[in-house]
């Protein structure tokens, strides 16, 4: 594919921020991405940004370099026991349109996940997570391109490291490999994963009474729709902040001046912690439904922030320092973003 210059990216990152790539170019498979990187030499392009679904990322300026945007497509069965179905997915699908398909086959296991904005290869990056389950759940292998050596390589689930919003793709690999396919293990007997409150409430109020996972699905995106923006509507990339882990000690000393604290009992490696809903910390801190400018902090869910129409990267970026120090000074917890700047 020919490169276009000077290409907008309004339509490519889910915030809706308008800047500029000097060069893009989209790929559908191994060898147009290689020609794309011959092009980049011939051009003497210095940097390169892979873009999936562009729905966990803010610019706060111009790309000066190459924008190679993921288009590998492809759903396929690959093999099936007599309990799952391993399913290879190309990494530039959309994520919700394959969590569909799931549903539709009867492939359980991802139904939790409905409606999370992005592209599959984007998904392991940051192991994509939602009422009770996360990406690695599911999870069986990828297939990476690895820019230095021009070759595929297979990662299993050990080799990805993934954790809370974390994979060895946002540590030690990061910018060194391109995602281009990732292989899932699905259930064909349901494990149905309603623990998460919010679920029970909308089932019943569904009034569902045959528990599947279409209707996990469906309560899910009920969910969703009520306090989460559409980013086709409000430009928005989800969460973004982590929720902080905190001591028993922190919290403990927390909970004399702020008793309702919401807290979750998190333990990794024999460690005892605590993850703090950073919605509610800034809630208190009195940013929910801020709004500065175009930018601001949504109405409903408070760890969204939002672009209202023309807001520019950098005043979003802004928008989170004053957020970071507020929550500080309150709780002396410090918020760590998840939406990657650029
Ligand atoms: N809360 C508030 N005010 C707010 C928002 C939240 O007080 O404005 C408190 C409430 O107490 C609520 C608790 O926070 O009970 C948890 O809120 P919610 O269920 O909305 O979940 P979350 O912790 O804010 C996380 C994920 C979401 C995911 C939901 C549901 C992170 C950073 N975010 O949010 O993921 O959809 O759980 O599982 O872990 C995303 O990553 O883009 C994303 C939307």
């Amino acid at each position: 594919m020919q490169l276009q210059q000077n290409f907008s990216l309004k339509n490519f990152n889910s915030f809706g921020i308008d800047i500029y790539a000097n060069y893009f170019g989209c790929f559908c498979n191994i060898t147009e991405l290689e020609d794309l990187f011959t092009q980049q030499q011939e051009n003497k392009i210095n940097s390169h940004l892979i873009l999936g679904g562009g729905s966990n990322i803010l610019f706060t300026k111009n790309f000066d370099g190459l924008v190679l945007k993921n288009e590998i497509k492809d759903i396929e069965l690959i093999n099936e026991t007599e309990k799952h179905y391993y399913v290879k997915v190309g990494a530039g699908e959309e994520w919700h349109q394959f969590v569909l398909y799931c549903i539709s086959q009867n492939y359980a296991g991802v139904e939790n996940l409905s409606l999370i904005p992005g592209s599959i290869g984007a998904s392991p990056i940051q192991n994509i997570g939602a009422y009770g389950v996360e990406l690695k759940d599911v999870f069986y292998e990828l297939e990476a391109y690895n820019i230095r050596e021009k070759k595929l390589i297979s990662f299993s689930l050990i080799d990805c490291a993934f954790g809370y919003r974390q994979s060895v793709f946002k540590t030690s690999l990061k910018n060194t490999h391109i995602i281009t396919s990732v292989t899932f293990k699905l259930n064909k007997h349901p494990i149905f994963n309603t623990s998460y409150g919010a679920i029970e409430q909308e089932l019943e109020k569904m009034n569902v009474q045959q528990l599947s996972i279409k209707a996990i699905s469906n309560a899910v995106i009920n969910i969703r729709t009520s306090k989460l923006p559409n980013p086709k509507e409000i430009g928005n990339a989800g969460s973004f902040f982590k929720n902080p882990t905190i001591t028993e000690t922190a919290l403990s000393e927390l909970k004399k001046e702020f008793s309702n604290i919401p807290n979750y009992i998190n333990t990794i490696n024999n460690a005892t912690n605590y993850k703090i809903a950073a919605g509610w910390l800034i809630e208190q801190s009195g940013f929910k439904g801020y709004r500065i400018g175009d930018a601001g902090c949504h109405e409903k869910q408070a760890l969204v922030l939002v672009n209202y129409g023309n807001a520019q990267g950098y005043e979003i970026l802004e928008l989170s320092n004053v957020i970071i120090n507020q929550v500080q000074n309150k709780f002396g917890i410090l918020l760590e973003r998840e939406v990657n700047i650029l």
